[in-house]
C-alpha cells in the first residue's frame, strides 16, 4: 500500500545517492509498488541533454526533474530523484509544488569523497581541469530541514536505506504488510 510521493536525494557527487536510491527502488518493487527513478547522470543524457553545470543550467535540470516527479507522484507513482541539486532555493521551489515531498540529504565530507574518487572527477576538479565542480570549486547548500539525513561515510547503503524506509513508514507514506513481499 502506498500513495504517490517524491523521494528527493541531494548530496555531493559520489556520496551514494544513486546507490541508496536504487536500493530503495528495489525494496519498493519487491513490495509491488509503482516506482520510477530519475537519476542525474541518466536525466542529463535525455531530459536535460545539452545542459551544463552553471547555476542556471543546474536549476533548469532540477526544475525538469521536479516537473516529472510532480506528474508521476500525483498519479500514484513513487518518484525517486537522485541529483546533486546543490541549490536550496530551487529544491524548495520543487518541494512547494509537490504535496508529498521527502528530502533525503546524503551527507559525506568532501575530503572522503575526494579520497575515494570513484569516477576520478575530484582529482580533475582539484587540478582545475573540471571547473565549477560541486564541493571543490562550486557551492553546495545542504538542506536545513531535510526529512531524513544519512551519513554515507559511516553507514552502509543498506543501513541508509533502512533509515529512509523507517522515515517513509513514520510519515505514513508506505504501509506494507511484511508477509506480503513479492520477492525477498
Ligand atoms: S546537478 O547539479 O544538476 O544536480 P547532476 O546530479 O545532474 O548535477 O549531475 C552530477 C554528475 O555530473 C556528477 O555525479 C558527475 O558525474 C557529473 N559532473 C560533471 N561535471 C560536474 C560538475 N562541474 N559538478 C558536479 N558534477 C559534475
Amino acid at each position: 500500500m502506498h500513495e504517490g510521493f517524491t523521494l528527493w536525494f541531494t548530496g555531493l557527487s559520489g556520496a551514494g545517492k544513486s546507490t541508496i536510491a536504487r536500493s530503495i527502488e528495489k525494496r519498493l518493487r519487491a513490495h509491488g509498488a509503482k516506482v520510477e527513478v530519475l537519476d542525474g547522470d541518466e536525466v542529463r543524457t535525455y531530459l536535460s541533454k545539452g545542459l551544463g553545470f552553471s547555476k542556471e543550467h543546474r536549476d533548469e535540470n532540477i526544475r525538469r526533474i521536479g516537473y516529472v516527479c510532480e506528474l508521476l507522484s500525483r498519479n500514484g507513482v513513487i518518484a525517486i530523484a537522485a541529483a546533486i541539486s546543490p541549490y536550496r532555493a530551487v529544491r524548495d521551489e520543487v518541494r512547494a509544488r509537490i504535496p508529498n515531498f521527502v528530502e533525503v540529504y546524503v551527507e559525506c565530507p568532501v575530503e572522503t569523497l575526494a579520497a575515494r574518487d570513484v569516477k576520478g572527477l575530484y582529482k580533475q576538479a582539484l587540478a582545475g581541469s573540471i571547473q565549477q565542480f560541486t564541493g571543490v570549486s562550486d557551492p553546495y547548500e545542504p538542506p536545513l530541514h531535510p526529512e531524513v539525513t544519512v551519513h554515507s561515510s559511516c553507514q552502509t547503503p543498506e543501513e541508509s536505506a533502512d533509515r529512509i524506509w523507517a522515515t517513509l513508514e513514520h510519515l505514513g507514506l508506505i504501509c506494507f504488510d511484511r508477509s506480503a513481499l513479492a520477492h525477498e
